[in-house]
């Protein structure tokens, strides 16, 4: 366990913290009195997060405001002011209707961090569809069973991610009627059976009124990953923006001034909630970067950008910190006052770290694709306790809990008890539902609790500490990998006949993926081998999901009924004891 010293929170007094104090939030009211912060659509037609994310701002006082300045590879920046992203997302979401494109539709949005991504997602809630992100750094498996389980009716994606990935399995996508294409650099695309992005802007109505929309109606699904089965699409509603503005004022201290990055990719949930509608909603300015990491670049974005809010993920920060504190030195960070991470465990040295390089500590918070945004954090209001995830945010109520058999809960008050982490649902960016799956959905409760899937510690404070996953899913770099979404795909080759597919320790990624790989008869284990079934589970799943390493075995541990006992596999892997054994049988 990580020493408790507390780190006191610098508060540069420029701004006082939205919530002064941890406990005055506190109280089952708390919900609708965060609903009140936001407007509702004119003549009370319900709540939506698009209105609330921009046009909110573009009708009130912040319309001059710098809603979004897009940072791009080429040095070339796009902005767009508040009243500037209203109209073009109007012309998205009208561009979407006049194809036919509907309430309630899905559109899989399958992009890098351009500006066009951030206008289809914003554009696509007005029309009430379901946007979908996909990470762009997919293969075409992962995209092809996400859009064929969310039965997209609309994809809006690059010419040359279309022409990579997409094209080559569009007879695969029965249910997916429309292609939006993003030329490179702006330019009209001219391919075969797709819409181009900017024709299609072009020709559409600036003004757009958002139809009535129900805080239950879906708005967001996101797709993620368990142990077993296809990927998981977590379901969520308008409703969800009380959570995402009201988590982004308290948990992340923004502010309408606030100039906020957010280095998370929006193909995935942290990118979406904070990247882009936590921060519109709370009237910041959104610095996005579409480059890939690379610390010179990132300290001068923080530097030049006038960031005030960054939050990040430990992953960076470990990479930050290899790359040396001198780097981080070369600038000065005036308007920096405010440093969050999340998606993966932090380690005590990385919150102190931003005291050295920054003068800040990292505040630590944690939450999940179903849970829609932060439910557990060091906020801004309380002491850092280095290495804790912090405590549950008002209104939330955590606990650490025993699964019992029979589907009840024992609840685990001794303080330090290692247990499941369980949550009251109830709160507003909650997941309605596992796509088409309503059996898995109801497995995620017990007892009245929704069971996270991580194991945890609560201290005599209230501090959450984590322990680790309950499941073999892997976290590689912050992302969430299923295993057997990796498996299926090493399955595919020729030589492969059984394999088992688990998260191996890395100093810096936290895991990586790695593959037991048991071969045919006819089939010798070699390099040639090993690089070739590697360059194959790239190809399809992508560089990151792809194991990026290969052990032959002679056999893959399984249980008589065909489960692949990866933690056994771990076990072996870390040289610990192996633990029960009793229903092994091993595939070969
Ligand atoms: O295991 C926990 C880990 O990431 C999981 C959620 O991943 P995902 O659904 O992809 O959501 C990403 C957006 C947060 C959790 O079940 N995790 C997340 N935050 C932390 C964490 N583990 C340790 N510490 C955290 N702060």
């Amino acid at each position: 366990m990580a020493p408790t010293t507390l780190v006191k929170s610098p508060r540069k007094l420029a701004k006082v913290p939205n919530l002064l104090r941890y406990e005055e939030g506190i109280g089952p009211e708390f919900f609708s009195r965060a609903r009140e912060e936001l407007d509702g659509l004119p003549g009370g037609r319900g709540l939506n997060i698009a209105h609330e994310a921009v046009d909110r701002h573009a009708a009130g006082p912040r319309a001059g405001q710098l809603a979004l300045r897009c940072l791009r590879k080429n040095g070339k920046v796009h902005e767009f002011t508040y009243a500037e992203l209203a109209l073009e997302t109007n012309r998205f979401a009208n561009a979407l209707s006049s194809l036919g494109v509907g309430k309630g539709d899905l559109v899989g949005i399958l992009a890098g961090r351009i500006p066009e991504l951030y206008v289809a997602a914003l554009g696509t809630l007005k029309n009430r569809s379901v946007f979908s992100p996909l990470f762009s750094a997919f293969g075409p498996e992962p995209i092809h069973t996400r859009l064929t389980l969310g039965k997209a009716k609309a994809l809006v994606t690059t010419e040359l991610l279309y022409i990579r990935k997409v094209a080559p399995l569009r007879d695969r996508l029965p249910d997916l009627e429309h292609v939006i294409l993003i030329g490179e650099d702006g330019a009209e695309t001219n391919t075969e059976g797709t819409h181009d992005y900017r024709r299609l802007l072009a020709d559409a109505d600036d003004a757009y009124e958002i139809g009535p929309t129900d805080p239950g109606d879906v708005a967001l699904v996101h797709f993620t990953s368990g142990t077993t089965g296809r990927p998981k699409g977590a379901v969520h509603v308008h409703e969800a923006i009380v959570w995402h503005h009201v988590t982004g004022k308290l948990a992340l201290d923004l502010h309408p001034d606030d100039v906020f990055w957010c280095t998370a990719d929006p193909g995935w949930v942290t990118g979406t909630s904070y990247g882009i509608i936590s921060p519109l909603s709370n009237g910041a300015t959104v610095i996005a970067d579409e480059a890939e990491f690379d610390a010179r670049r990132w300290y001068a974005i923080l530097a030049e950008q006038g960031v005030s809010v960054w939050y990040t993920a430990p992953t960076a920060i470990r990479m930050l910190m290899k790359a040396g504190t001198e780097l981080a030195r070369a600038h000065e960070y005036p308007a920096l006052r405010f440093l969050a991470s999340v998606g993966e465990p932090l380690h005590p040295a990385g919150v102190l770290w931003g005291v050295e390089a920054f003068g800040l500590p990292f505040h630590d918070t944690w939450w999940q694709t179903e849970t829609g945004g932060i439910m557990i954090a060091n906020l801004a209001a309380m002491d850092i306790k280095p290495g804790s995830m912090g405590r549950p945010m008002p209104g939330i109520e955590a606990a650490i809990v025993h699964t019992r058999e029979d589907g009840g809960v024992d609840l685990v008050t001794e303080p330090l008890e290692e247990g499941d982490l369980a949550l009251r649902p109830g709160w507003p960016s909650m997941f309605r539902a596992y796509l088409g799956e309503p059996e898995r959905y109801e497995k995620a409760f017990a007892g009245g609790w929704y069971i996270t899937g991580d194991l945890a510690r609560r201290d005599e404070d209230g501090y959450f500490w984590f322990v680790g996953r309950a499941d073999d899913v892997i976290k590689s770099s912050g992302h969430l990998i299923g295993p057997f979404e990796v498996e299926s795909v090493l399955l595919e080759h020729p030589a492969v006949a059984h394999a088992g597919v688990i998260g191996k320790p890395d100093p810096v990624a936290g895991e990586i993926v790695k593959a037991f790989v048991a071969l045919k008869p006819g089939f010798e284990p070699s390099h040639e081998l090993e690089k070739e079934i590697l360059a194959h589970a790239r190809v399809r799943l992508g560089a990151v999901v792809a194991p990026k390493e290969i052990e032959f075995t002679d056999a893959v541990p399984a249980t008589r009924s065909g489960k692949i006992m990866r933690r056994l596999l771990k076990a072996r892997e870390l040289g610990l004891p192996e633990g029960d054994v009793s229903t092994l049988e091993t595939a070969e």
